[in-house]
């Protein structure tokens, strides 16, 4: 039989612990288990979408894996970037580093959708970006790990953070380095987590100087690239070509491979191979893929942890395109 001064003690405890919780809105920690009770056929439900999504077009897991990055690293892993513009708001899609390059908003909507009519108003936008950029990494060959989540929708949306937390393609090592710092982000997470460059596409407008006007570029390389990238600029400015150039639909680390042989496609690519301080953390993820591979998990995790809202914070957006 519990007697009196034991159940004070309880409830004394039980009201610090919820005094401690309510206080500390950053100190609710995102878990594995989020949804274990809430919504466990929310993993079937996205790699299901990212598998049908990417059976259309390859392409689309490296879309939605960029999404996740540059959602992260403006104010958190918050689905600020599927805001869409409306005429009294304006949110982060045509920001200089999203303008005419992000994409695969479709996939999110057509997963939100399936989601929503199994646990209606239960899991937010910015969760079902990880998973699904997870899920897209594994699909394309990549190592896989358990998501965290928990993380709630923001109301807002910031066009600002856009062009000034996320680097441009322009960067050397020094401030490719300090973006992430910005982010709390190591510079070994930073390389690793540039190996997604090893899937997708990027625009001639991105890697124009490089090819043109570079020369710790490969010769035979520059020709090749600059064939299909006019030296002028404003034209052929969207024309493609792959960051991975032999296997851009799959996952491994050829990226690094290019890098050591001067066949980086972007400036930033070929900073982490130029003579400095990265160059041997890219001759280790030549040499054991394993660790590349541990080490862009860690990054991911790492990155999907930026900045949460959680707990009453935010909200469930019903849409991932607009706030409730
Ligand atoms: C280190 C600094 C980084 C820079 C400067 C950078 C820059 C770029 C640029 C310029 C493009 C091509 C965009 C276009 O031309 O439309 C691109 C594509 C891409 N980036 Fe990065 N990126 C960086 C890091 C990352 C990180 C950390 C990730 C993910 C974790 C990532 C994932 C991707 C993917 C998957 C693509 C291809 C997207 C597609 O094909 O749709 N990048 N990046
Ligand atoms: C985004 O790109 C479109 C098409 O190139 C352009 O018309 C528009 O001005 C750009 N928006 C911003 C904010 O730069
Ligand atoms: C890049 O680094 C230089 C110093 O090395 C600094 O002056 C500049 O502001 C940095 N740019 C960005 C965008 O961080
Ligand atoms: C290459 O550099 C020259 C001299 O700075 C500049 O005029 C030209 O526009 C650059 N070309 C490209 C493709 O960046």
């Amino acid at each position: 039989m519990a007697r009196p001064s034991c159940s004070i003690g309880l409830a004394v405890t039980v009201m610090v612990l919820l005094v401690l919780a309510l206080a500390g809105g950053s100190s609710v920690q995102l878990s594995e288990s989020f949804y274990s009770y809430s919504c466990p056929g929310v993993f079937d439900a996205v790699k299901g979408g990212m598998q049908s999504a990417i059976a259309q077009e390859k392409r689309i897991g490296a879309s939605i894996v960029r999404l996740f990055f540059h959602d992260c690293f403006v104010q958190g892993c918050d689905a600020s970037l599927l805001l869409d513009d409306t005429p009294s708001f304006q949110g982060e899609k045509t920001a200089t580093p999203n303008n005419g390059s992000v994409r695969g908003f479709e996939v999110i909507d057509a997963i939100k959708s399936a989601v929503e009519t199994i646990c209606p108003a239960v899991v937010s936008c910015a969760d079902i970006l990880a998973i699904a950029a997870r899920d897209s990494v594994a699909i394309l060959g990549g190592p896989s790990w358990d998501v965290k989540l928990g993380r709630r929708d923001s109301r807002t949306a910031s066009f600002s953070g856009a062009n000034n937390n996320i680097p441009p393609p322009t960067s050397g090592l020094a401030n490719l380095t300090s973006f992430f710092a910005a982010q709390g982000l190591s510079q070994t997470d930073m390389v690793a987590l540039s190996g997604s460059h090893t899937i997708g596409q990027a625009r001639c407008t991105n890697f124009r100087a490089h090819i043109y006007n570079e020369t710790n570029i490969d010769v035979g390389f520059a020709m090749m690239r600059q064939s299909g990238c006019p030296s002028t600029s404003g034209s052929g400015d969207s024309n493609l070509a792959p960051l991975d150039l032999q296997t851009p639909t799959v996952f491994e680390n050829n990226y690094y491979k290019n890098l050591v042989v001067q066949k980086g496609l972007l400036h930033s690519d070929q900073e982490l191979f130029n003579g400095g301080a990265t160059d041997s953390l890219v001759q280790t993820y030549i040499s054991s893929q394993s660790t590349f591979f541990a080490d862009f998990v860690t990054g991911m995790i790492k990155m999907g942890d930026i900045s949460p809202l959680t707990g009453s914070n935010g909200e469930i957006r019903t849409n991932c395109r607009r706030v409730n």
